[in-house]
């Protein structure tokens, strides 16, 4: 038996709803991506359940929240094993629309065994979801007692619908921003907290370097809390928003030096992931004129010995699982960074977005939280 120490706490209130993408993931490894013509055979091949959302919420499941998804699917094998496999993971799928025609959404994704790269080909499902799809009575009981909303951006017109109802209900609101995307705008002015994909800030805002474009985020969306960038094995950066006293005496400093100047405090020697902050700083970048009160701060990434790396297929979905979870428990961001980085590494080391996801019995998860 493990000592109860050893366990990740339960959250007081640990419902979350996931709005998004759901589909099935064909994986295929090979020695080497594959040239245009040629025949190739796998080395090692699975099927298992995908789509950011449904990776996100089995994460969070796993980790001891309780999920609901608020998805998609066609009444077809495919869909139903995703069901079955949410179900199964703790995941709530009574929100489910389940269409008796089309087809699920589904992806190949080739994983190169030499380069550690994931290839991945999307099949959308049809028929679409609407907007009509869902009820108003669903809806209402899908978010009764949340504390918190997440979206991968997918179904935009849903999307919009749910969130200004979260927000009408002051449901927090969390947004993985994979690319710039019809219907994104609407839905990033009602968050509260954006975790997005190393090219999403620059694309978005057109800023010339990624901490610049962070303060140009906090900048446009006012309600935002903290937006985090991730950058794979280079590990992530945060911008937290802080209180602008009127009158302290807060020192200003560039982003992009303030972000360099954090980077050189990062230790080669350690293993584990680790999280390095600014001091609260009024952040300039150039070509912005307004300035960004806040605290920059740097996550490196676990250190995956070679051997040990598999596949990073959903790697940035653990991430935001592990990052709903803190906000759940309510931890701080310094710890924050190091447990979603952790959670995501783990990920790595399996083939596919879920295998690998560690579940809340695992002593090393709770010792970040300590
Ligand atoms: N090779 C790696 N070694 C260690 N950690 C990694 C590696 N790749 C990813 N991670 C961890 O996972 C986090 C998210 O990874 P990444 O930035 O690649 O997300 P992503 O591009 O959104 O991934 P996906 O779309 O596949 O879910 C990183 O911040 C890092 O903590
Ligand atoms: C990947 O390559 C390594 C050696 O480079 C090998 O040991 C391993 O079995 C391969 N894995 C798969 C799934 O092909
Ligand atoms: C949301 O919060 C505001 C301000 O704190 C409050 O006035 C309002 O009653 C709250 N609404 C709900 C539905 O809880
Ligand atoms: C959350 O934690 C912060 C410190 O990190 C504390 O100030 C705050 O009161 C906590 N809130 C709740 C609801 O526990």
């Amino acid at each position: 038996m493990m000592s109860s120490e050893s366990v990740l706490p339960l959250p007081e209130n640990p419902i979350i709803v996931g709005f998004g993408g759901v589909g099935v993931d064909f994986l295929a490894v090979v020695p080497s991506f594959p040239k245009p013509d040629s025949k190739i055979r796998t080395t090692e091949f699975t099927v298992q359940g995908g789509g950011n959302n449904g990776n996100t919420m089995t994460c969070a499941a796993r980790l001891g929240l309780k999920p609901r998804i608020i998805s998609k699917v066609s009444n077809d094998g495919p869909g139903k094993t995703m069901l079955e496999e949410l179900e199964a993971e703790g995941v709530d799928t009574s929100f489910f629309v389940v269409s008796k025609e089309g087809t699920s959404p589904f992806s190949y994704i080739i994983v190169d065994n030499q380069s550690k790269t994931r290839t991945c080909i999307f099949t959308p499902g049809y028929p679409e979801m609407v907007p009509q799809d869902l009820s108003r009575a669903n809806l209402l009981s899908a978010l009764d007692g949340a504390r918190v909303v997440y979206f991968d951006a997918r179904m935009p017109d849903n999307a919009l619908v749910i969130a200004q109802e979260a927000f009408h209900q002051n449901i927090s609101i969390l947004i993985d921003a994979e690319r710039p995307r019809e219907g994104l705008n609407d839905l990033l002015s009602l968050a509260d907290y954006v975790v997005c994909s190393e090219k999403f800030p620059q694309a978005w805002t057109e800023a010339s370097s990624i901490p610049r474009a962070l303060v140009s985020i906090i900048l446009r969306l006012p309600r935002l809390k903290f937006a985090i960038v991730t950058l794979g094995k280079d590990g992530c950066i945060m911008l937290e928003k802080c209180v602008d006293d009127e009158g302290s005496h807060i020192e200003e400093m560039d982003v992009d030096s303030c972000f360099v100047s954090l980077t050189t405090r990062k230790e080669d020697s350690t293993a584990m992931p680790t999280c390095i902050p600014s001091p609260v700083t009024k952040l300039r970048a150039e070509g912005i004129e307004e300035s960004v009160c806040g605290r920059l701060y740097y996550g490196t990434s676990e250190k995956i010995p070679p051997s040990e790396l598999v596949d990073t297929t959903g790697a940035g979905d653990a991430f935001v699982g592990a990052v709903l979870y803190s906000i759940c428990a309510n931890l701080s961001l310094e710890k924050m960074l190091p447990f979603a980085s952790y959670v995501a590494a783990a990920n790595c080391r399996a083939l596919g977005a879920r295998r690998g996801l560690p579940y809340r019995t695992n002593p090393r998860l709770a010792s970040f939280t300590e």
